[in-house]
């Protein structure tokens, strides 16, 4: 436990970089805000001084503008401690969700597919916030309500050490009371939290599937589970609270032992006759006044260590993750070629997702510069993936994937990636416009850019038919366009990029005659003067291919031109039945 509380001391010592001077600015702020709080009962206690009958009264007046120069003064310290703790905890909420983004962003897609898109969302988002948090709140409040009661019980000490020591008898028991609910009550907010993030992600796939429960009418199931879930998390939340709600009841039943101790041993002090142990009554006062005071921070201490086990499961979360290493990265020799070509090459390639179930085992084909290839087999046979071995989302296992003649694998990542366009099976449009979805191709097209990918993906006819055309909203994941649209614009984009190595999954749902035609004429078009590979699944697009191989069982099995295929009445013509 010690060892995790050092770590993430450390680490978020170190993740507040430029702003550790804002949080030490916070923590003096919050100092002087505390001490200044320990003058007005002593002014008080002045006053009262002066008020006795032999006594000389003194500045009432200058009395009174003390008093409202400290109250000023602590107002001022408190706006500036809140304020500059919230900057620096903001700034590092800032600093931590871009680099976990850009983080992220670097790891292969195999990573991020073994864990759920959710809970990186609720990592990259939800464990920064929790690491604000204490920030903003931990760091300066835990530091004060450790401060406040040692300053407090020191002057009480001063001003009458006897009647201190009555008056914070119930301190010491205060503590080990605490101590001991803690311990109960470690690490439940925990399961709490867990809980809350299966309901609220059950909740969002459920939401996502809306149309899946509303056709097979699958409200009551679905309510149900929810249901479920949402009760347990209910159960734990007001267990924890059962719990964590004890402490302000003792803190409040020991902050009142304390003055049942001080009118005790004060009336006492008062009315007897000894010498040794007098108290005056303005003394009296300041007793009763700090006393209000001085049991509260362990009300604060108790909820703050909640808050430290919280954010502290959520740095080691946020920062193992930060830590991870992308799996696929550049070659220390990975060298831009001097002469480069767009031949492409599988040789022998092996490659599974998992250990035991291989997909492709020593498949071998090639596509020379400017040729059109169609890559066809049945479905599951690893036509996509063998897309993706190409820019590297996976690497092989064994053999390899050669562009210009050079493994990929010694190629720098982004000089590969900018030789190829790829227009994937799932289109994947971002929520925004269309032009904004274009403009990922290519950052700074121009529109008269724009317009003639548009026209040559056989996309312009119906994007000018929409009334904002261009900054037509696509919806989230490009909901409001059909299949086939979605598909013309992935096409546009991908020209957009103009790249020399064209890579073209195409998507089985099925489209009509018509946009069949437009797409294969997209394609056509597409593919003049670059080496192209299509993923083609309809005997349309397979017949613009110039050559067409078949995948089968992780191999190739045939490969010519469509006519010398048919010829041969093997497993291309059992599949398409030609
Ligand atoms: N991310 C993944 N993790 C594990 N297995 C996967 C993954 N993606 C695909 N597979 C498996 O790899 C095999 C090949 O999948 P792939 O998507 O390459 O097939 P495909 O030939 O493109 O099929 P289709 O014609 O249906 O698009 C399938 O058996 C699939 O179950
Ligand atoms: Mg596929």
């Amino acid at each position: 436990m010690m060892y995790i509380v050092k770590m993430f001391i450390k680490q978020i010592w170190d993740v507040l970089e430029s702003d550790r001077r804002l949080i030490l600015l916070s923590v003096f702020c919050g100092l002087l805000f505390t001490g200044l709080g320990i003058v007005p009962p002593l002014l008080v206690r002045e006053m009262l001084l002066w008020l006795q009958p032999e006594a000389v009264p003194g500045n009432f007046a200058m009395l009174a503008l003390l008093a409202a120069i400290v109250y000023a003064a602590r107002g001022a310290m408190r706006y500036c401690y809140g304020l500059s703790s919230h900057i620096a905890a903001y700034n590092t909420l800032h600093r931590l969700t871009n680099r976990v983004y850009a983080h992220l962003q670097t790891m292969s897609p195999s990573y991020l597919n073994r864990r759920h898109s959710g809970n990186l969302v609720a990592r990259s988002i939800g464990d920064v916030d929790a690491i604000e948090d204490f920030i903003a709140h931990g760091i300066p409040e835990t530091v004060l309500a450790m401060v406040i009661p040692t300053t407090m019980s020191i002057v009480l000490l001063i001003i009458n050490w006897q009647l201190a020591l009555v008056a914070l008898l119930p301190l010491p028991f205060l503590a080990i009371v605490m101590y001991i609910l803690r311990k109960r009550t470690r690490n439940y907010w925990g399961h709490v939290r867990k809980q809350f993030a299966t309901v609220s992600a059950l909740m969002s796939d459920f939401l996502n599937g809306i149309k899946v429960i509303q056709t097979f009418q699958a409200y009551k199931v679905t309510a149900a589970r929810l249901q479920f879930q949402s009760k347990d998390y209910r159960d734990k939340i007001v267990y924890a609270n059962k719990w964590s709600l004890v402490p302000a009841g003792v803190v409040e039943v020991f902050s009142g032992a304390g003055i049942v101790c001080v009118i005790c041993a004060g009336s006492w002090m008062i009315a007897g006759s000894h010498t040794q142990l007098q108290v005056s009554i303005p003394d009296l006062v300041v007793f009763l006044m700090y006393l209000g005071q001085i049991f509260l921070p362990f009300l604060r201490l108790a909820t703050m260590t909640d808050h430290i086990q919280k954010a502290a499961a959520s740095a080691a979360r946020v920062f193992e993750l930060l830590a991870a290493k992308p799996d696929i990265v550049d070659a220390e020799d990975a060298r831009v070629p001097l002469a480069p070509r767009y031949d492409i090459a599988f040789e022998d390639v092996e490659f599974s997702y998992q250990a035991d179930e291989s997909v492709l085992t020593g498949a071998t084909f090639s596509i020379a510069e400017n040729e059109i290839v169609a890559l066809v087999g049945e479905t599951g046979v690893g036509k996509s993936t063998a897309c993706q071995l190409l820019v590297r989302f996976h690497d092989v296992t064994k053999g390899a994937v050669r562009v210009g003649g050079v493994d990929v694998r010694e190629l720098p990542l982004d000089y590969l990636r900018r030789q190829i366009a790829m227009v994937p099976q799932e289109m994947f449009l971002f929520e925004g416009s269309i032009r904004e979805n274009l403009l990922i191709g290519k950052e700074d097209a121009t529109d008269a850019e724009l317009l003639d990918a548009i026209s040559q993906a056989d996309a312009r006819e119906f994007v000018e038919s929409f009334v904002d055309g261009l900054d037509t909203i696509v919806g989230e994941r490009g909901v409001r366009l059909s299949g086939g649209q979605k598909q013309r614009v992935g096409i546009a984009r991908a020209l957009l990029k103009d790249a020399p190595i064209l890579v073209l999954d195409e998507a089985t749902s099925a489209v009509d005659v018509e946009t069949e035609a437009a797409i294969r004429q997209a394609i056509k078009r597409a593919a003049t003067g670059r080496t192209v590979l299509i993923v083609a699944h309809r005997l349309e697009t397979i017949k613009t291919a110039s050559r067409i191989v078949v995948l089968d069982k992780g191999k190739v099995v045939e490969q010519g031109t469509f006519a010398e295929l048919v010829e041969k009445q093997g497993v291309f013509c059992r599949i398409y039945q030609v």
